[in-house]
């Protein structure tokens, strides 16, 4: 599970020198967040925004964009070559429950992509980083404080492209010196973009629904119990990693971090405190509860706390809080509502 790093590793540094930065799969909902915060970090003109979709007319919005396919190793070779990319931030990905429905597509977008990714990586020397995941995960995992190396037995088609993900990372590091580093991210609660069709997404469309209609239908058992994390202490996880020293780093692919640890009865609970007359049923969705129960219901992130400093700074009370704050600001409940 350690991945030994070659000597030539350290030339490319911990953090991205004077090369760009290149975000691809940048329109979702990670990636919606980590742009900007990259931006904002490093510079508008050192990160490139890239995504399979046409970018929506966003004035706002600074900073270069590149219309680019992971599953065609060209379209990468060429964007990192003309951009000066140093760090690869590989988002591009179908999730869980879209995975499921999709499994051919979800090999080729997941395994075909990271491959590329890593091929240009290895060409032009850049660092990466991969979002794995709690999906890498499976039932025969201890599902309680489930340690960092551990059995990784998925059963989805998800979880499989993630674990082959995580050995695929650690092996262009260990054969070829490719600074690859990963997350094994629980679910992400954001209130920028909408999630793109995973097992944790009825924790961000709860919200949305408390505000509009005070009411929301869960997918999921009222005790499904799942890690979770609110979308700003993923992408200090992120950043954090990828200037973490390298020599410090025990497991590069990946480390497991959470923030939280709970069940939709405990969220809608946690909501009623700000929006009382919020009520939640459940119509529960046999794919996605089956897939929620082959996964871990609590991390250890031990790991990533000891090597590089991770803590989260957001607890269900704290997210929950910002989150209707913010969404206030953004949805609107409908007259008489
Ligand atoms: N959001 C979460 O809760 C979560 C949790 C764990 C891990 N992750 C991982 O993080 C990564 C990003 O997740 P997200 O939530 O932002 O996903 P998302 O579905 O919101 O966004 C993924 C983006 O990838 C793009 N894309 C799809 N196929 C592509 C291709 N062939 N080439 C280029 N772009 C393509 C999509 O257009 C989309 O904008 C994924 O690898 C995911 O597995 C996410």
């Amino acid at each position: 599970m350690v991945a030994s790093i070659s000597k030539d590793a350290g030339q490319y540094g911990s953090t991205p020198g004077a090369r760009r930065i290149l975000v691809t799969g940048a329109l979702g909902q990670i990636g919606s967040e980590l742009v900007p915060a990259l931006r904002e970090h490093y510079g508008a003109e050192r990160v490139v925004a890239s995504d399979l979709r046409i970018m929506p007319l966003r004035p706002s919005v600074e900073g270069a964009y590149e219309h680019l396919d992971c599953t065609q190793l060209q379209q990468i070779l060429e964007v990192v070559r003309r951009h000066d990319i140093g760090t690869v931030y590989h988002l591009a990905a179908l999730l869980s429950a879209v995975a499921e429905e999709k499994p051919h597509a979800a090999w080729s977008i997941n395994m075909g992509g990271l491959y590329n990714v890593l091929e240009a990586a290895r060409q032009y020397h850049c660092q990466v980083f991969f979002p794995s995941s709690i999906g890498a995960f499976g039932p025969s995992t201890p599902r309680e404080r489930t340690p960092q190396v551990t059995i990784q037995r998925p059963t989805t088609i998800y979880g499989v492209t993630k674990v082959a993900g995580e050995l695929l990372c650690d092996y262009y590091a260990g054969r070829f010196g490719v600074d690859s580093r990963g997350l094994r991210l629980p679910g992400l609660i954001s209130y920028v973009a909408l999630p793109g069709g995973g097992t944790t997404d009825y924790a961000v469309e709860i919200f949305y629904q408390a505000l509009r209609y005070r009411h929301y239908t869960c997918f999921l058992r009222p005790d499904a119990r799942l890690d979770m994390m609110y979308m700003p202490d993923a992408i200090r996880a992120m950043i954090g990693l990828m200037e973490a020293d390298a020599a410090r780093l025990r497991y590069r692919n990946a480390y497991n971090v959470t923030a939280m640890s709970i069940t939709p009865a405990e969220l809608a609970d946690e909501i009623r405190k700000h929006v009382p007359t919020f009520a939640i049923d459940y119509q529960v969705d046999h794919l996605r509860q089956s897939i929620a129960d082959s996964w871990p219901c609590s991390l250890d992130d031990g790991a990533a706390r000891e090597d590089w400093g991770f803590a989260p700074r957001f607890d269900l009370a704290a997210m929950t809080a910002d989150m209707l704050a913010r969404l206030r600001e953004k949805v609107q409940a409908p007259k008489g509502g």
